[in-house]
């Protein structure tokens, strides 16, 4: 932290969070923790540890839907289906923060009718708390909680096209566990 202020540059991180914690006794709790900030740079790793999840962008209005779905000119990241399962099949996926002022909205296609979803630089000040958007999930989702097979494949083609585009903030960043390339949230804004 000295050093990088001596310098004036400043170093990314990597801030983990957790896939599959003890969906048994509490949904909602499939990611750990459920909300993280990252600065510019920086790399959120979604650590698939337990059970059968996804991390999927979305948008505050749509928790439980794909954020392309709603949005034509967004091309959101979608792990699709990791099965880890009890710790045995443990796969990860990075995503690289370009606008820290922008939330990232993600939910889990398995548990978002529950609750399970999250978000990366939340802003608590604003009316699109995290709070809030478990609120949105539930409630849109609640007693519905399957989609189409349609649904996923489609996710699926669009976010290989996301992974062709590279850049060197993400190029730095490699995982031995992981089976999918860092995606860019530059592609998912406007
Ligand atoms: C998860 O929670 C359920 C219900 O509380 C409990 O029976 C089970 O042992 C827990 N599993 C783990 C791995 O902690
Ligand atoms: C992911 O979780 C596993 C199991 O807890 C742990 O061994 C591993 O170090 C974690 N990976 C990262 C990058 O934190
Ligand atoms: C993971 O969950 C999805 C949706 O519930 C299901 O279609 C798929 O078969 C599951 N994968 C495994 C390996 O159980
Ligand atoms: C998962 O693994 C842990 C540790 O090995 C074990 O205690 C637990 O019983 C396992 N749970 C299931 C559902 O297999
Ligand atoms: C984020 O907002 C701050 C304050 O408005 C601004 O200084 C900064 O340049 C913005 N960062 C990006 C990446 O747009
Ligand atoms: C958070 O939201 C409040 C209320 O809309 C706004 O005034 C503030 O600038 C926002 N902060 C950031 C970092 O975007
Ligand atoms: C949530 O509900 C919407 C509208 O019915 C549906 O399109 C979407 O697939 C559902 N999401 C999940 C994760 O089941």
């Amino acid at each position: 932290m000295v050093l990088s202020v001596l310098l004036g540059v400043t170093f990314s991180k990597t801030v983990v969070i957790t896939v599959g914690g003890n969906t048994t006794s509490n949904p909602g709790l499939v990611f750990s923790p459920e909300s993280v900030v990252a600065n510019q740079g920086d790399t959120v790793l979604f650590n698939f540890t337990q059970g059968n999840h996804t991390v999927t962008q979305s948008s505050f209005a749509s928790p439980c839907i794909p954020i392309h779905e709603t949005d034509g000119t967004a091309n959101g990241f979608d792990s699709s289906f990791r099965d880890a399962g009890n710790g045995t099949a443990i796969t990860n996926l990075p995503v690289t923060v370009t606008d820290p002022n922008m939330t990232i909205w993600f939910f889990d296609y398995n548990t978002c009718a529950l609750g399970g979803v999250g978000g990366i630089n939340v802003n608590e000040s604003s009316y699109q708390t995290l709070q809030g958007f478990q609120r949105n999930a539930v409630r849109l989702n609640g007693t519905a909680k399957t989609s189409t097979s349609t649904t996923r494949s489609q996710t699926r083609t669009t976010t290989q096209t996301t992974q062709t585009h590279s850049s060197s903030a993400t190029q730095a960043i490699r995982w031995g566990g992981s089976a999918v390339a860092p995606l860019l949230l530059a592609l998912l804004v406007l």
